[in-house]
This record gives C-alpha cells, structure tokens and sequence, in this order.
C-alpha cells in the first residue's frame, strides 16, 4: 500500500456515510514541501454534507481518524497533513526489496500475452539513422518495461528490405558498381550507387523504366534480381549488426517488408470480398473518408503493391502468428498519418483487433539544432558516435579510478550507456538536441551520474561487508532517510505509468530522482558510523543499488559494480 492509499483508508473509516473511499482518495494531494507531510486532505469536500467551515470539519476528522499509521496529522486551515510513520514503512518496505530483490515492482498483469514490438526497422543499403537508433532503443525499453508487468514482448525489426528502390540500386550496381567497392563499405557504396542513379535518371528517364522492369523481376522471382537483393541485403545487415552489438539489442525476429511479398495477394483478396477496393485511374484504393483521412493506395496502376500493403500483411501476419494482447509500432512521429491510415483500412475490413494496434511515436534529434538526414550526404554516422563516445567515458574513467581493473568493459556500458540513457530520458515526443560532450558526462542528468550513484553504493556496501537478512527489521525514521525511502516505495507505481504510457522516460527520470535523492544522503549522513542504525541505513543503501541496477536494465544499459 502507498502513503495516499493508508491516508485515504484511514479517512474513509470516519466519513464512510458521506464520500466513498474513491472519492477521499480523489481529494488527496502530494504537499509540495516535506514540512506539510507526506500526504494532506483538503477538507472543503465535505463541507456541503457537513454544512460546516472546513476549518472545523479538519479539526473534527483530526480527533476522530485513528492515528497508528502516523507520526502526526496536522490541522492547518482546511488542511489536514498527515505524516507518515517512517520508521514502520521503512520496514515493511525495505523488507520486500530484500526478499523480492531485482523483482520488487513486478506485476503479473500481462498474464504472459504476446506484444509484437516493431522497432529500428531501417532500410536495406542506406545508413541506420539517428531516427532508427531512437526507435531501437525506446522499443527495447518498452519490452523490459511491459515484461516486468507480465508481458511477453516480441522484438521485430520490420527491415525496410522492398520497394521500388531495389529496382534502382540493381540498375545502378550493374552499370556503375563493383562487387570489390560494396564489399569494402557496403553503405557507402549502395548509398552512393543511390545517389548516382537519381542524378543520372534526371538527364536519361529511361533509367526509371529500366528500374521498375527489374523491381518487377524482383517482385516475379527472377534469380539474378534476387541475388543480388540477398547479397545487398546481407551486407547492409552486417553493418546494422555491428550498432545492434554495441547496443546490445536483439530481436525475436527480423521479417521485414520483403517477407511479406507473397502475402500480399490475401490482403487485395479480402479488400476484394469486401468490397473495400475502388478504382483510380487504374490504381485500387480504398476510400477512408469515414475516417476523415485521404484514401489509401493499396496497388499502383502497374501491380506493384506499397509501404501499406505490406503493412497490412505484417498485421494480419502478427495477429495470426502471435495472437497480440496488442501490437506497437515504434515509429517517428511522422509516420503518424501512415498508421492512421493503415489502422483505418483494418478496421473497414471488419478487424476489431486494430484497436489493439498502438502507434508509439517519438521526436526528432537535432544536431547543434539542424535536422539530420540522409538525402544529403549529411549522415551522423552511428557506430562513430558510439566509439567516441565510449573513449570520452575512458578519459573520465581513466582520471576518476586509474586503477580500476576491467576498464574497457566499464568504459563500454558508460559510454554506450550514456547514449542510451540521453536518448530515453526525455519525453519520448519530444525533440531534443545531441552533443556528446554533454551525454556522457558525470555529472548532471545523465546515465554515467547514474552509474555512477550505484557504483559508490555498492562500495559502501563493499566497505560495511553487508549481506542484508530478510528476517530482520530496520526501521529508519530520520528525515534523510525518508527522502530515498520515498522513491523506493513508489516503485510499482513508477512501472505501472512507465508501461500505461509507453514511457521509458518515466524509468529514467525515477533512475535520476533516486540517484540524486542518494547522494544527497550520502553527502549529508555518516552511513557507516556505529550506532544501531548502521544496519538500517545499509539496508537502505542496498535498496537503492537493487532499484538504480533495475531501472538502468529497463532502460537496457549496465550498472558496473565499480567504475
Ligand atoms: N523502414 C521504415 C523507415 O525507415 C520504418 C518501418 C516502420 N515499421 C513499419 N511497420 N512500417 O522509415
């Protein structure tokens, strides 16, 4: 039970015949400085029922409310202010952290139902963007996050492996490229071949016809048109893997569009039956003005299917495959019309499980405030990023702790880590800026200054020789103490609005809450000092190592032990 809940029971025991104990729990507020306690009832509620001044109804409940959950509940005004009994909540819960450890705050509402994620999910021949590297790791996030509450999370990385635009790149490797030159930087080299074919096909428009002929053979099955897709797209995959190794993500399966290429005659079946598909100038479309939303085209005039069929594919597939409790997509926010669009198409086609379909967005990076893209050449390479920043987190390593023992490893889960943590520690919609110096520093709202907190915690414990015992109590009642306490026993509720919204922001933001709320103790109260609280205070300590190393699991980084 948390504080509100304690506070709203005990109200609700007295005034049971005028407001139900919903409504007392409605009422209740968090008071914004520790000296108004910990929870306070505005007592203007029951001033109607009881025609009398607030003032005297806070005074009367005051008398009446049984007090054994409270230090003191204070009358000021209309307020009552209840403060809590810290030292029997310490109790109770540092000893569920110790006996449900990495475990506390789970929950088992999920009921083990499978959650397609659909995540990262770039496209073949082309770099992996800063966009796909958002949607990576908030998707990773998402499934730890709705793990911890039951769930079972199915990672997909829905590869952007078909389209026309393997038509140009077969064009364009065969009149200009080289197997040596894509063998020697994949990327760079099919980007470039990309590059060239637009340039080119502005000048010779028989290119573009020579592109859909082959994206047409590709689509029938040709064997040459087929290799060299396979080729293309393992080579591209062996870029992708390096970030996905350094991220430490990885997927429950990796079907993307081209898997789909023979499922897609079902869908413009069952359009067909059901009298969805109209016809325009030759195109099929379906009309979702019902929906307020322009039509969606579903084949082109030329047979040739699109980014929505194949959605559409890869939706009934899921459905059918993993029989989804619900199925996100972890998009860029401008996306959002697309799946408006592909949910809207379902759900003419009668698919009430379309509702369960949740496009989860995000917003864009910027770099020194411009957008990043690809077009242009202008691409932040990835995997340079990660490196760089892995040696910023060995330069301050090397100074704070030049001795420490497996510093490369450590130097790793920092630097990386701090890319992640800087990525999820916003709202997810919002943009927000990168520069590196800022993301893997120790200090400030960071995933190093994280790591760093549990890292110092667990060398207190280190020093103190402290295993905490399950069967005995440590109780705390000093107002140090009681300021961690607060984010620790908050802790079910923190996951809960993590996995309601699809927020690892939530997680973060408790990671910094908790790291700095520890520091403060640990700055301002001698831990180790021998006095019958010394146990206690370890106990407290040891929660927070459990719930800084939990939450930066969610988030899918490392808590070293010693950095
Ligand atoms: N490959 C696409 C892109 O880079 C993202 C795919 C997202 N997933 C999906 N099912 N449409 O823009």
């Amino acid at each position: 039970m948390n504080n509100k809940e304690i506070v709203a029971k005990a109200i609700y025991a007295v005034v049971k015949e005028d407001l139900t104990l919903e409504q007392v729990a409605n009422f209740l507020e968090n008071p914004k400085t520790a000296d108004h306690g910990d929870v306070a009832f505005p007592a203007f509620g029951l001033a109607k029922a009881y025609r009398k001044a607030p003032q005297q109804i806070a005074q009367e409940l005051a008398e009446k409310i049984d007090g054994t959950s409270f230090e003191k509940i204070e009358v000021v005004g209309p307020y009552l202010n209840f403060f809590m009994n810290k030292a029997a909540i310490t109790e109770a819960v540092l000893t569920r952290v110790i006996k449900e450890k990495n475990h506390f705050g789970d929950q088992s509402i999920g009921m083990g139902e499978n959650v397609p994620i659909d995540m990262s999910s770039p496209n073949i021949a082309k770099p992996i963007s800063m966009g796909h590297l958002r949607s990576t790791v908030i998707g990773n996030s998402i499934g730890f996050i709705l793990e911890k509450i039951g769930y079972q999370p199915i990672r997909i990385n829905h590869l952007g492996d078909w389209g026309t635009q393997f038509g140009k790149l077969i064009v364009a490797y065969k009149k200009w490229g080289s197997e040596e030159a894509v063998k020697a930087h994949p990327i760079n080299e099919l980007l470039r071949l990309y590059v060239d074919f637009h340039e080119k096909a502005e000048e010779d428009a028989t290119l573009e016809y020579e592109a859909r002929a082959w994206f047409k053979k590709l689509e029938d099955g040709n064997q040459e048109a087929n290799q060299l897709w396979q080729w293309f797209r393992d080579e591209s995959m062996k870029e992708f893997n390096k970030i996905y190794d350094m991220l430490e993500v990885s997927f429950d399966s990796l079907n993307g569009e081209a898997f789909y290429n023979d499922k897609m005659a079902e869908v413009v079946e069952l359009l067909e039956e059901k009298h969805l598909l109209a016809s325009d100038q030759g195109a099929d479309i379906v009309d979702l003005s019902a929906y307020d939303l322009n039509p969606a085209l579903i084949r082109k005039s030329d047979g040739a299917t699109l980014y929505i069929t194949r959605d559409m594919a890869a939706a009934l597939y899921r459905k059918r495959n993993y029989h989804f409790a619900k199925s996100l997509y972890v998009v860029g926010n401008e996306q959002s019309y697309h799946f408006k669009q592909l949910k809207a198409v379902l759900k003419e086609m009668d698919f009430a499980w379309a509702d369960e379909m949740h496009h989860i967005p995000f917003g864009l990076i910027t770099k020194d405030g411009k957008k990043l893209s690809t077009r242009k050449g202008k691409i932040v390479l990835l995997e340079e990023v990660l490196n760089e920043a892995i040696s910023l987190a060995k330069e301050q390593i090397s100074e704070k702790n030049p001795t420490l023992e497996n510093k490369e490893e450590v130097a790793k889960q920092v630097g990386v880590g701090a890319v992640i943590f800087h990525d999820l520690k916003n709202d997810r919609l919002n943009n927000f800026d990168f520069a590196l110096e800022d993301v893997v520093r120790f200090e400030g709202e960071t995933g190093p200054y994280v790591q760093y907190a549990h890292a110092r915690a667990m060398s207190i414990l280190r020093k103190a020789d402290f295993t905490p015992d399950e069967t005995k109590a440590y109780p705390l009642n000093d107002e140090g103490s009681w300021e961690v306490m607060k984010y620790i026993q908050r802790y079910p509720e923190t996951i809960l609005q993590a996995a309601d919204k699809y927020e690892p922001s939530v997680i973060a933001k408790h990671a910094i809450k908790l790291a700095q709320a520890f520091n403060k103790y640990y700055a301002n109260t001698k831990i180790l000092v021998e006095d019958e609280q010394k146990e206690a205070r370890l106990a407290l300590v040891y929660a927070v190592t459990v719930l800084l190393k939990e939450d930066l699991r969610l988030l899918g980084l490392h808590a070293p032990d010693k950095m």
